[in-house]
């Protein structure tokens, strides 16, 4: 099936009466973290150095998800004139690098590896869903709707790898969970909130906890109970557990009450 590119975009319809400006701030993060794709590609590509069909899978999957970098930084320069991607970018490369000069990976094993890559995929997959059902700026509806489709193939691409690894390297369910639960907790490190910050340049300096949270009051107010319940059943499954099990169901409740909660008490600052 051919990949969708940005001219099946219908930047025509644009609407800027219907763009929602906090919205917008956070999309303006998510397209820096997008764009930068190409940095966790050459960091896979150290790591699974000897296995060269996930390294193929890598680069196309750096190819995509620079894409969604590029439809969303459209998106935002049609919506702000004013803001220049490409200066954005620079500001984040600067202040934000992954460890590249690594060989083995940093969560101590292939399989963690892409435990990991499959948590990333489920919060994105369930971020631009969010976005789509939240928005009516048809633009925007349309980019979030072919991003959520290609970040659920992310995922599956990514379970299926794991699939092979973790036969051979046998992480413990504990393993599995304590990787996936650091990699969620991760949301709330540099990379989103430096990249808030570089993306909206606010008058105050680079703060973790102040641009995180500035990301988070944006972002999680979007999600419904849906969104949330396959994120969970999905990252489930990756850890090798039941998606639809009694575990996911209080999962899922516990963690859109808790987002619900927490974005309530985030102010759009
Ligand atoms: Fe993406
Ligand atoms: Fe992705």
């Amino acid at each position: 099936m051919r990949h969708w590119t940005l001219d099946d975009i219908p930047w025509g319809a644009f609407d800027p009466a219907r763009v929602d400006p906090e919205l917008l701030r956070a999309i303006k993060a998510a397209a820096l973290v997008e764009g930068n794709a190409d940095d966790y590609v050459r960091y896979l590509k150290n790591v699974f150095g000897g296995d060269a069909a996930f390294c193929a899978a890598a680069d196309q999957w750096g190819a995509e998800e620079n894409q969604h970098g590029a439809a969303l930084a459209r998106w935002c320069e049609l919506a702000d004139p004013s803001f220049s991607y490409e200066q954005a970018m620079a500001r984040f490369r600067a202040n934000f690098r992954l460890p590249l000069d690594v060989t083995a990976s940093v969560r101590g094993s292939l399989a963690g590896e892409l435990i990991t890559r499959c948590v990333v995929e489920c919060g994105t997959s369930s971020f631009y869903s969010a976005i789509r059902d939240a928005t009516d700026e048809p633009v925007l509806k349309a980019v979030a709707h072919k991003i959520a489709g290609d970040e659920f193939r992310h995922y599956k691409l990514f379970e299926t790898h794991l699939r092979r690894y973790q036969p051979r390297e046998g992480l413990s369910l504990v393993r599995r969970l304590r990787l996936a639960i650091g990699r969620v907790q991760e949301a709330s490190d540099d990379e989103l909130a430096m990249a808030y910050w570089c993306a909206n340049q606010p008058p105050e300096p680079y703060d973790r906890k102040r641009h995180s949270d500035a990301y988070a009051a944006r972002a999680w107010r979007l999600y419904r109970f849906g969104h949330v319940q396959r994120g969970v059943g999905m990252a489930l499954k990756a850890v090798g557990l039941n998606p639809q099990g009694r575990l996911s169901a209080l999962l899922a409740r516990f963690g859109y009450r808790f987002l619900a909660w927490k974005a309530a008490r985030l102010e759009l600052a």
